[in-house]
């Protein structure tokens, strides 16, 4: 017998890891070195012993039901940390007006959009705009909203971020929700504190609702990336239409720990609140305590991210030159110019048993323009140093 479902579902075809198991599964490489697996965003640096020794002393409350929009502990050392990082004002952000904790940026991101995406915007079907290359979530969210979702390509070109000025009136006109991202997962660009203004502006005065995903805003390589709140700030019109996305997941090599949060827009918090009473996520409270612990500290934060630094460093060492690369400023992904991504996948699974994830498996050809995403590979250099090293060499042997 069919089950009937959501018909949305057929139009979600592009689950990059399903895609990559498809290419790779059936080979087998032909060396006999050890895999190393760089197509999973997954950092391998071991979070800070402040995270176990938190949990261990919170362990009396697993039988407690966790208030859902997180405790007010988590969320007042999340306005500290939103205040330290952004030279925010003392009292801009109040922790119950502005914040939400979430079990990690994914539900949170993709929740958000059945909050904020109508049946129809100005008479027609909404649109929901989508950097291209993206986060998978961003266009799942907007499918099963019912959106039409709209892909700014982001290429060399114009520098790694989508050309704002370039979305035709009409688009905006219909526009009910922008994902953007920054740093950008895979390119790394970072949006300045001028593009998120003029996002903001749009978001404004198109009426639509900017959510900026900024999971990847502690691992940067010189300059702290600029965040949408305090371009905000810096508008002086409060946080009006404005959400961003936090995560410890990277931040504090926590993916496991599923703990992030959305800050933001006091009427659209207060709605989302709302909403996630129904279908959000609960964090137990060991968990939130230990997310209080990190966010309260900097320590294992600046190490991390001279870690990742290091690594970059011998990125650079070995592959400039080759292959388009650039160092980003921000996030833990080389993204690398190779002819066809697929292929170059492919080469480098059958002869020096790297896995990578091929540029096009995170991007789509759309409105008749190319794959922007196809000619290139992603590799996330979250593992130690020497294995980074003996991957770089690999790369060089092989491509
Ligand atoms: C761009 C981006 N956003 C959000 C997430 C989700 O992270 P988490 O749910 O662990 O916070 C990821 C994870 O890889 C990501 O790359």
């Amino acid at each position: 017998m069919r089950v009937p479902l959501n018909p949305q579902l057929d139009t979600l075809s592009d689950y990059p890891f399903e895609a990559l198991r498809t290419l790779l599964n059936p080979v087998t490489p032909r060396v006999n070195d050890p895999p190393i697996l760089m197509s999973l965003g997954e950092p391998q640096h071991q979070p800070p012993p402040l995270l176990a020794e938190t949990l261990a002393a919170n362990a009396d409350k697993w039988n407690q039901y966790p208030p859902m929009a997180g405790t007010a502990e988590l969320r007042q050392a999340i306005v500290g940390w939103l205040n330290r990082r952004y030279r925010l004002a003392a009292g801009a952000l109040d922790p119950d007006r502005n914040i939400l904790t979430l079990a990690g940026t994914k539900e949170g991101l993709y929740l958000f959009s059945s909050l904020v995406v109508p049946r129809e915007k100005g008479g027609r079907q909404p649109v929901v705009l989508v950097p291209n290359p993206y986060y998978l979530v961003y266009n799942g969210a907007a499918t099963m909203a019912g959106a039409d979702a709209v892909f700014l390509d982001a290429t060399r070109d114009n520098d790694f971020m989508p050309d704002l000025a370039a979305i035709p009136r009409e688009t905006l006109e219909r526009t009910a929700l922008f994902y953007l991202c920054s740093p950008a997962n895979p390119q790394g660009t970072v949006a300045s504190l001028d593009y998120l203004k003029q996002a903001i502006g749009l978001a404004r005065q198109y009426d639509f609702v900017l959510a900026v995903d900024e999971c990847y805003a502690e691992i940067y390589d010189r300059a702290p990336p600029p965040g949408a709140l305090e371009a905000c700030a810096a508008l002086g019109d409060g946080f009006d239409r404005v959400v961003v996305f936090h995560s410890l997941s990277k931040r504090s090599s926590a993916a496991g720990l599923r703990s992030g949060f959305v800050a933001g827009d006091p009427k659209l918090i207060g709605h989302f609140s709302h909403l996630r009473s129904y279908g959000g996520c609960q964090v137990p409270l060991p968990i939130q305590a230990a997310a209080t612990a990190l966010w309260r500290d900097e320590a294992h934060v600046e190490e991390n991210r001279a870690r990742y630094r290091r690594k970059f460093d011998i990125a650079e060492a070995a592959l400039a030159g080759r292959y388009g690369f650039y160092r980003p400023d921000g996030g833990f992904f080389l993204w690398l110019e190779v002819g066809d991504g697929e292929a170059a996948t492919l080469r480098l699974w059958r002869d020096a048993a790297i896995r990578v994830l091929p540029g096009g498996y995170t991007a789509r050809a759309a409105d008749g323009r190319a794959n922007p995403g196809e000619a290139y590979i992603r590799l996330a250099i979250v593992h130690d140093e020497a294995t980074l090293e003996t991957a770089c060499e690999r790369i060089r042997r092989v491509l």
